[in-house]
């Protein structure tokens, strides 16, 4: 029996691209340097999409296939698939939640510690000798005991929330609605509230249409100049011109960013700061979390195409 034909959206690691290739025949989109010939060509015998979750698949991706079947995203974010294309066109989609919910909570949680205390530039500080020449490091602030904001109580925020209790944080936290597993924190619905309330403004929410900007001018402006903005979810979630505008003016304190819009070009405006935290879209990424979203990407669609239920839906 013929192998199914997926549409590969960008790279995987070697441990994943062994066993797709063995099980399907993987046409390699990134790789093609005429993307509408290259489509033009293998559409038609595409089933399945493998893709990233900053990648995604948008509609003319979509459309470009006609019989497509399944779209497999390595990561739990699906927000750049267009979910409405696949639901017209009764395509399952799938993600791969969970398995990467700690690791992300871990790289939120380092970004407060490292840029509140100011780590980066303690390094450099040891490093260019000025540790010897100059005495001590300035002074940074303090992370326990403070006031954290987590916006978006979903798998990734609760495990953030639940890391901030060891610190002795005062948690507050912000949601469509209360949630019943969220005891101990206290519920503020309103996000310019719950900026007011936060030292540490967490962004953890998953990004849709509904939730672009909800990070927005206001909210910013409420986390404050001696308040800090994590985020770990996607970067339409924050209104980024005001971000940077507020970073540039210090009526923002700080920013640890993972996610920025155009990644991975970033605003230059960014690279001119320095009261933000730049990182490269990697609150995923280590060895063991990546396996793991590549074995889910497989199961999914070894699954789709045995007939056999899917593991982890989202269509
Ligand atoms: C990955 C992600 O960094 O889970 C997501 O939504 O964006 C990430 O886990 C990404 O998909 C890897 O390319």
């Amino acid at each position: 029996m013929s192998k199914p034909e997926i549409l590969q959206v960008g790279p995987y690691p070697e441990w994943d691209q062994g066993p797709l290739d063995a099980a399907f025949t993987m046409h390699r989109y990134f790789e093609a340097g005429d993307k509408a010939a290259f489509l033009e060509d293998v559409g038609s015998r595409i089933r399945g999409i493998a893709t990233r979750g900053e990648l995604g698949a948008n509609r003319a991706m979509i459309e470009a296939c006609p019989n497509l079947e399944v779209v497999s995203v390595y990561g739990v974010g699906y927000d750049a698939v267009d979910l409405e294309a696949c639901r017209e066109k009764g395509i399952r989609v799938t993600n791969t939640p969970d398995v990467l919910t700690n690791d992300v909570a871990d790289l939120g949680i380092a970004m407060m510690l490292v840029q509140s205390r100011g780590m980066i530039g303690a390094e450099a500080w040891v490093r260019d000798g000025s540790w010897a020449q100059r005495g001590l490091y300035p002074l940074k602030h303090r992370v326990w005991g403070k006031k954290a904001g987590v916006l978006g109580l979903g798998r990734i925020g609760y495990e953030v929330a639940k890391r901030l209790s060891g610190f002795d944080l005062d948690i507050a936290y912000s949601d469509v609605a209360e949630k019943d597993y969220a005891r101990d924190w206290t519920f503020i619905g309103d996000p310019v509230e719950l900026a007011r309330h936060a030292d540490f403004f967490f962004v953890t929410l998953a990004a849709s249409a509904a939730t672009r900007h909800i990070v927005s001018r206001d909210v910013i402006e409420a986390v404050g100049p001696d308040g800090m903005i994590i985020n770990i979810s996607r970067a339409s979630n924050i209104d980024e011109d005001a971000l940077l505008d507020a970073l540039e003016n210090r009526t923002l304190g700080a920013a640890a960013l993972d996610v920025f819009e155009g990644e991975p070009s970033l605003n230059p405006r960014f690279l001119k700061l320095d009261n933000v935290l730049l990182q490269p879209h990697h609150a995923s990424g280590t060895f063991e979390t990546r396996k793991a979203m590549g074995k889910l990407v497989r199961d999914n669609l070894e699954a789709h195409f045995a007939g056999e239920a899917l593991p982890t839906p989202v269509l």
